[in-house]
């Protein structure tokens, strides 16, 4: 029988109706520590007094006027992404996926503009994840995602990751851009070494190509920093952003260099509801607690200590567990039995986590979780192992 929900998902068997922090209520009152964050989304927990109130305040004043107008939050948040990233100019949209369209489109056009038509091809990476329109599926490329829904869009090339020959290879006067998560995501948490990532900067200078970089999964304090390429110290041209910045209210955006959009002129590109002042009042609320010092370095430091609980389960549980990898609060652990028997076994010792790419469960808590719930979490791990052992 068809479900009225198409099931585009395998869910779990869980259905959640209140939230607090990092813990989660379901139907039936049973409390489950959070781990996922609705993939890595909830950088401030569930329910956060100050995002609740701002949302509430702004729901009574105006939800939507579209941008046919100017929409004063959004004006306030691209200043604030502005002054704190390397762009001076911001296009907000709902979602990741359409952060990343906007920055291929504006990629192309740049080109264009400039007189070279055609330097059109986006060199992605296998494993890489930029969402789930055709051209996104068309970018990242694998068999999972594209199967079935050609025609694709040409026009990308898919090069092993860290293979830097083949890298070389493909560098000619029809590349537009180059685009890489800083870790790769959905691929299992993947971190690019910096050198790669200066590397590749380098590489985007010589031969006239523009760097793109998705941190939609990795950006927004996740890993220590208001965004992970800071930590190899190399700045994109383009750069798309999701999840975190709206806490869990529906908010991206393509930030990019004014260089990089010149192109992006009136009429080029537009969103209904892109950066509506419902979105941007919590963008800005959430940006306020996110971008302190004092907040960024707690992530590191409830990162290096979480990470260390981890390495200790992973030796302890030799037959469940390989490895822990990742930067700051986005973490993996490579499994050894399937990653979907542990996050399953988890829910029986009511801890969430997501499960990845190459076997990996990934742990991306909220980034406001505490010290204790980091202690609690790894005990439901390590219960959740133990528990698997038993039954191999
Ligand atoms: C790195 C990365 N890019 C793009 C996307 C797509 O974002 P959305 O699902 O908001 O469209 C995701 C979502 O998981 C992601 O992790």
């Amino acid at each position: 029988m068809i479900q009225s929900v198409m099931p585009t998902y395998a869910r779990a068997p869980l259905t959640f109706v209140k939230g607090k922090g990092s813990w989660l209520i379901d139907e039936n009152s049973e409390k489950y520590i959070d781990m996922g964050a609705g993939i890595a989304v909830n950088v401030l927990g569930h329910a956060h007094p100050d995002l609740v109130q701002v949302l509430q305040k702004q729901a009574e004043n105006l939800w939507h006027t579209s941008n046919l107008y100017n929409v004063s939050n959004q004006k306030k948040l691209a200043d604030v992404l502005v002054e704190e990233t390397f762009a001076q100019t911001v296009f907000f949209t709902n979602s990741g996926t359409e952060s990343m369209e906007c920055a291929i489109k504006m990629a192309r056009k740049f080109h264009y503009e400039k007189g070279m038509p055609e330097r059109t091809k986006i060199i992605t990476f296998e494993g890489s994840f930029h969402g789930r329109s055709i051209g996104m599926i068309s970018a990242a490329g694998s068999e999972k995602l594209t199967k079935g829904f050609g025609p694709l869009l040409p026009g990308f090339v898919q090069i092993p990751f860290g293979d830097h020959e083949a890298l070389i290879a493909e560098i000619d006067e029809t590349i537009a851009a180059i685009v890489i998560e800083p870790i790769q995501g959905e691929g299992g948490i993947l971190p690019v070494p910096d050198q790669c990532l200066k590397g590749l900067r380098d590489c985007c200078d010589e031969n006239g190509i523009l760097l793109i970089f998705d941190e939609i999964q990795c950006g927004m304090g996740r890993t220590g920093k208001l965004f992970a390429h800071e930590w190899a110290g190399v700045e994109p041209d383009i750069m798309a952003i999701a999840k975190g910045i709206g806490g869990g209210f529906p908010l991206g955006a393509c930030l990019a260099t004014s260089n990089a959009a010149e192109c992006m002129t009136a009429g080029t590109h537009g969103s209904t509801y892109g950066g509506n002042p419902l979105a941007t009042a919590v963008g800005l609320e959430v940006m306020r607690h996110v971008n302190t010092p004092a907040f960024l370095n707690n992530v590191n430091f409830l990162a290096s200590n979480f990470r260390q609980s981890l390495e200790a389960l992973v030796a302890n549980h030799p037959t469940i567990f390989k490895s822990v990898r990742g930067s700051g609060l986005m973490l993996g652990i490579e499994c050894v039995v399937p990653n979907i028997d542990v996050v399953n076994a988890g829910y029986d010792n009511k801890i969430l986590t997501v499960p990845g790419g190459a076997n990996v469960i990934r742990l991306l808590p909220a980034l406001n979780v505490s010290m204790n719930e980091l202690k609690e979490a790894t005990q439901r791990l390590s219960a959740t192992a133990s528990k698997l052992e038993a039954s191999l």
